[in-house]
Protein backbone atom coordinates (compact mmCIF):
# COMPACT_ATOMS: atom_id res chain seq x y z
CA UNK A 1 0.00 0.00 0.00
CA UNK A 2 1.41 3.38 -1.14
CA UNK A 3 1.71 6.39 1.37
CA UNK A 4 -1.71 8.11 1.52
CA UNK A 5 -1.56 11.68 1.80
CA UNK A 6 -3.21 13.63 4.37
CA UNK A 7 -5.48 16.45 3.77
CA UNK A 8 -4.29 19.38 5.36
CA UNK A 9 -5.44 19.84 8.87
CA UNK A 10 -6.81 23.45 10.46
CA UNK A 11 -3.74 24.20 12.94
CA UNK A 12 -5.17 23.89 16.58
CA UNK A 13 -4.65 26.47 19.44
CA UNK A 14 -4.66 26.56 22.73
CA UNK A 15 -6.46 29.27 24.32
CA UNK A 16 -4.21 31.27 26.47
CA UNK A 17 -4.46 30.62 30.36
CA UNK A 18 -6.15 33.08 31.80
CA UNK A 19 -7.54 34.13 35.18
CA UNK A 20 -9.23 36.27 37.53
CA UNK A 21 -7.96 36.84 40.48
CA UNK A 22 -9.45 38.80 43.42
CA UNK A 23 -11.23 39.53 46.37
CA UNK A 24 -13.95 37.09 46.50
CA UNK A 25 -17.56 38.48 46.85
CA UNK A 26 -21.17 36.76 47.68
CA UNK A 27 -21.57 35.83 43.86
CA UNK A 28 -18.66 33.70 44.91
CA UNK A 29 -20.45 31.47 47.36
CA UNK A 30 -21.33 28.76 44.70
CA UNK A 31 -17.94 27.64 44.53
CA UNK A 32 -17.11 26.81 48.20
CA UNK A 33 -18.04 23.08 48.38
CA UNK A 34 -15.85 22.48 45.88
CA UNK A 35 -13.50 24.46 47.42
CA UNK A 36 -13.76 22.29 50.35
CA UNK A 37 -14.19 19.10 48.27
CA UNK A 38 -10.98 20.34 46.98
CA UNK A 39 -8.77 21.09 50.31
CA UNK A 40 -9.66 17.89 51.45
CA UNK A 41 -8.59 15.69 48.11
CA UNK A 42 -5.19 17.77 48.03
CA UNK A 43 -4.36 17.23 51.86
CA UNK A 44 -5.10 13.20 51.62
CA UNK A 45 -2.81 13.14 48.54
CA UNK A 46 -0.15 15.02 50.85
CA UNK A 47 -0.64 13.10 53.42
CA UNK A 48 -1.29 16.09 55.83
CA UNK A 49 -4.00 17.04 57.93
CA UNK A 50 -5.98 19.74 57.69
CA UNK A 51 -8.49 21.94 59.83
CA UNK A 52 -11.59 20.66 58.05
CA UNK A 53 -13.45 23.64 57.08
CA UNK A 54 -17.06 23.63 55.99
CA UNK A 55 -18.76 25.34 52.74
CA UNK A 56 -20.79 27.51 55.19
CA UNK A 57 -17.42 29.16 56.68
CA UNK A 58 -16.04 29.91 53.32
CA UNK A 59 -18.89 31.27 52.27
CA UNK A 60 -18.74 33.79 55.45
CA UNK A 61 -15.15 34.62 54.66
CA UNK A 62 -16.14 35.66 51.03
CA UNK A 63 -18.86 37.93 52.56
CA UNK A 64 -16.72 39.35 54.98
CA UNK A 65 -14.48 40.02 52.16
CA UNK A 66 -11.81 38.04 53.65
CA UNK A 67 -10.68 35.82 50.68
CA UNK A 68 -8.83 36.20 47.36
CA UNK A 69 -10.43 33.62 44.85
CA UNK A 70 -8.75 32.39 41.50
CA UNK A 71 -11.38 31.35 38.61
CA UNK A 72 -10.32 30.54 34.52
CA UNK A 73 -11.75 32.76 32.02
CA UNK A 74 -14.47 29.94 31.09
CA UNK A 75 -15.59 30.24 34.85
CA UNK A 76 -14.09 27.03 36.72
CA UNK A 77 -12.77 27.49 40.03
CA UNK A 78 -8.96 27.42 40.09
CA UNK A 79 -7.64 28.58 43.36
CA UNK A 80 -8.52 30.25 46.75
CA UNK A 81 -7.05 31.48 50.36
CA UNK A 82 -8.41 33.23 53.09
CA UNK A 83 -7.21 35.47 55.86
CA UNK A 84 -7.82 34.63 59.73
CA UNK A 85 -6.75 36.33 62.93
CA UNK A 86 -5.23 35.36 65.53
CA UNK A 87 -4.12 36.59 69.31
CA UNK A 88 -6.55 39.20 69.36
CA UNK A 89 -5.81 40.04 65.73
CA UNK A 90 -2.11 41.11 66.52
CA UNK A 91 -1.38 38.10 64.02
CA UNK A 92 -2.76 37.34 60.52
CA UNK A 93 -2.51 33.64 58.72
CA UNK A 94 -3.58 33.47 55.23
CA UNK A 95 -5.04 30.28 54.89
CA UNK A 96 -6.37 27.39 53.11
CA UNK A 97 -4.15 28.09 49.89
CA UNK A 98 -5.17 25.60 47.43
CA UNK A 99 -4.72 25.76 43.32
CA UNK A 100 -7.34 23.08 41.45
CA UNK A 101 -4.98 20.67 40.36
CA UNK A 102 -5.61 21.54 36.61
CA UNK A 103 -4.14 24.83 37.00
CA UNK A 104 -1.04 24.13 39.57
CA UNK A 105 2.42 25.55 38.27
CA UNK A 106 1.19 28.13 35.91
CA UNK A 107 2.17 30.78 39.09
CA UNK A 108 -1.60 31.60 40.51
CA UNK A 109 -0.61 30.54 43.90
CA UNK A 110 1.94 33.36 43.70
CA UNK A 111 -1.23 35.58 42.48
CA UNK A 112 -3.16 34.66 45.44
CA UNK A 113 -0.95 34.61 47.65
CA UNK A 114 0.08 38.03 46.40
CA UNK A 115 -3.10 39.64 46.51
CA UNK A 116 -4.40 38.02 49.85
CA UNK A 117 -0.85 39.57 51.59
CA UNK A 118 -1.99 43.19 50.05
CA UNK A 119 -5.44 42.48 51.37
CA UNK A 120 -4.11 41.29 54.92
CA UNK A 121 -2.06 44.96 54.94
CA UNK A 122 -4.97 46.54 54.11
CA UNK A 123 -7.32 45.28 57.02
CA UNK A 124 -4.97 44.62 59.43
CA UNK A 125 -1.76 46.88 59.31
CA UNK A 126 -0.25 46.92 62.18
CA UNK A 127 -0.60 42.57 62.62
CA UNK A 128 1.91 40.13 61.97
CA UNK A 129 1.40 38.15 58.54
CA UNK A 130 2.55 34.52 59.90
CA UNK A 131 1.96 30.75 57.83
CA UNK A 132 3.29 27.30 58.71
CA UNK A 133 4.29 25.17 55.85
CA UNK A 134 5.92 21.62 54.83
CA UNK A 135 5.46 23.34 50.86
CA UNK A 136 8.90 24.65 49.29
CA UNK A 137 6.07 25.86 46.49
CA UNK A 138 4.50 28.34 49.46
CA UNK A 139 7.90 28.96 50.99
CA UNK A 140 9.23 30.54 47.82
CA UNK A 141 6.31 32.87 47.28
CA UNK A 142 6.47 33.72 51.05
CA UNK A 143 10.16 34.13 50.76
CA UNK A 144 9.31 36.50 47.76
CA UNK A 145 6.97 38.29 50.06
CA UNK A 146 9.44 39.43 52.78
CA UNK A 147 8.36 36.31 54.87
CA UNK A 148 11.48 35.21 56.75
CA UNK A 149 11.28 31.78 58.86
CA UNK A 150 10.95 31.76 62.33
CA UNK A 151 11.08 29.77 66.00
CA UNK A 152 7.42 28.72 66.41
CA UNK A 153 7.84 30.62 69.64
CA UNK A 154 7.42 33.98 67.27
CA UNK A 155 3.86 33.48 66.07
CA UNK A 156 0.77 33.53 67.50
CA UNK A 157 0.23 31.14 70.99
CA UNK A 158 -3.44 31.33 70.29
CA UNK A 159 -4.76 27.70 71.14
CA UNK A 160 -7.42 27.67 68.23
CA UNK A 161 -4.83 27.68 65.64
CA UNK A 162 -2.57 25.27 67.55
CA UNK A 163 -5.71 23.07 67.88
CA UNK A 164 -6.14 23.15 63.94
CA UNK A 165 -2.68 20.65 63.44
CA UNK A 166 -4.49 18.03 66.23
CA UNK A 167 -6.25 16.78 62.38
CA UNK A 168 -2.37 16.36 60.83
CA UNK A 169 -0.31 12.92 61.11
CA UNK A 170 2.37 14.73 62.82
CA UNK A 171 0.73 16.28 65.94
CA UNK A 172 2.57 14.02 68.19
CA UNK A 173 5.49 15.45 67.23
CA UNK A 174 4.19 18.98 67.87
CA UNK A 175 2.52 17.54 71.37
CA UNK A 176 6.41 16.15 72.01
CA UNK A 177 7.87 19.27 71.65
CA UNK A 178 5.32 21.49 73.44
CA UNK A 179 4.77 23.50 70.05
CA UNK A 180 8.35 24.23 69.88
CA UNK A 181 8.62 22.33 66.47
CA UNK A 182 7.24 19.88 63.78
CA UNK A 183 7.68 19.48 60.48
CA UNK A 184 6.38 22.42 58.84
CA UNK A 185 8.49 25.43 58.81
CA UNK A 186 7.20 28.75 60.16
CA UNK A 187 7.49 31.93 58.61
CA UNK A 188 6.55 35.76 59.46
CA UNK A 189 6.32 38.70 58.00
CA UNK A 190 6.87 41.64 60.24
CA UNK A 191 5.41 45.13 59.45
CA UNK A 192 7.47 46.55 62.34
CA UNK A 193 10.68 44.99 60.85
CA UNK A 194 10.07 44.82 57.18
CA UNK A 195 12.93 42.76 55.36
CA UNK A 196 14.43 42.15 52.47
CA UNK A 197 13.82 39.40 50.58
CA UNK A 198 15.98 35.98 52.26
CA UNK A 199 18.16 35.58 48.79
CA UNK A 200 20.43 32.96 50.82
CA UNK A 201 17.37 30.65 51.99
CA UNK A 202 15.06 31.23 48.25
CA UNK A 203 18.80 29.87 46.64
CA UNK A 204 18.14 26.78 49.42
CA UNK A 205 14.71 26.09 48.17
CA UNK A 206 15.43 26.29 44.20
CA UNK A 207 17.69 23.45 44.46
CA UNK A 208 15.02 21.31 46.92
CA UNK A 209 13.30 18.50 44.97
CA UNK A 210 9.65 18.99 43.90
CA UNK A 211 6.58 18.88 46.90
CA UNK A 212 5.10 15.88 46.58
CA UNK A 213 2.38 16.60 44.30
CA UNK A 214 0.78 14.29 41.68
CA UNK A 215 1.03 15.19 38.13
CA UNK A 216 -1.06 18.25 36.63
CA UNK A 217 -4.24 16.67 34.77
CA UNK A 218 -4.54 17.74 31.40
CA UNK A 219 -5.78 20.58 30.22
CA UNK A 220 -8.85 20.89 28.37
CA UNK A 221 -8.96 24.33 27.47
CA UNK A 222 -8.24 24.03 24.39
CA UNK A 223 -10.77 25.47 21.28
CA UNK A 224 -12.94 23.48 19.57
CA UNK A 225 -12.99 23.32 16.01
C1 LIG B 1 1.18 24.39 46.66
C2 LIG B 1 0.25 24.97 45.57
C3 LIG B 1 -0.68 25.97 46.22
C4 LIG B 1 1.15 25.65 44.51
O1 LIG B 1 0.28 26.25 43.53
P1 LIG B 1 0.81 26.67 42.07
O2 LIG B 1 -0.19 27.58 41.48
O3 LIG B 1 1.19 25.46 41.32
O4 LIG B 1 2.14 27.49 42.45
P2 LIG B 1 2.90 28.54 41.50
O5 LIG B 1 2.72 28.13 40.08
O6 LIG B 1 2.50 29.92 41.86
O7 LIG B 1 4.41 28.29 41.90
C5 LIG B 1 5.09 29.08 42.86
C6 LIG B 1 6.52 28.60 42.98
O8 LIG B 1 6.53 27.33 43.58
C7 LIG B 1 7.10 26.37 42.71
N1 LIG B 1 6.32 25.15 42.82
C8 LIG B 1 5.04 24.94 42.40
N2 LIG B 1 4.69 23.68 42.69
C9 LIG B 1 5.76 23.11 43.28
C10 LIG B 1 6.01 21.82 43.81
N3 LIG B 1 5.09 20.85 43.76
N4 LIG B 1 7.23 21.59 44.38
C11 LIG B 1 8.17 22.55 44.45
N5 LIG B 1 8.00 23.80 43.96
C12 LIG B 1 6.81 24.05 43.38
C13 LIG B 1 7.01 26.97 41.31
O9 LIG B 1 8.01 26.47 40.46
C14 LIG B 1 7.20 28.43 41.62
O10 LIG B 1 8.57 28.71 41.83
P3 LIG B 1 9.32 29.77 40.88
O11 LIG B 1 8.66 31.09 41.19
O12 LIG B 1 10.73 29.69 41.35
O13 LIG B 1 9.09 29.30 39.50
C15 LIG B 1 -0.56 23.84 44.86
O14 LIG B 1 0.32 22.84 44.42
C16 LIG B 1 -1.62 23.22 45.77
O15 LIG B 1 -2.76 23.69 45.81
N6 LIG B 1 -1.24 22.16 46.51
C17 LIG B 1 -2.16 21.49 47.44
C18 LIG B 1 -2.52 22.35 48.63
C19 LIG B 1 -1.30 22.88 49.37
O16 LIG B 1 -0.25 22.25 49.42
N7 LIG B 1 -1.48 24.08 49.95
C20 LIG B 1 -0.45 24.73 50.72
C21 LIG B 1 -0.68 24.44 52.15
S1 LIG B 1 0.49 25.34 53.14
Amino acid sequence: MGIVELPNLPIIQAAPLEFFVDVAREEHCRYATEICAEMESSAKVRGTGIAKRKPEYIEQKMRDGKAVIALSTDGRFAGFCYIETWSGKKFVANSGLIVAPEFRKYGLATRLKRRVFELSRELFPDAKIFGITTSHAVMKINTELGYVPVPFSEITDDDTFWNGCSSCPNYDILSRTQRKMCLCTGMLYDPNEPRNVDEEFLAQLQQHPPDNEPPRPPIDLIDNF
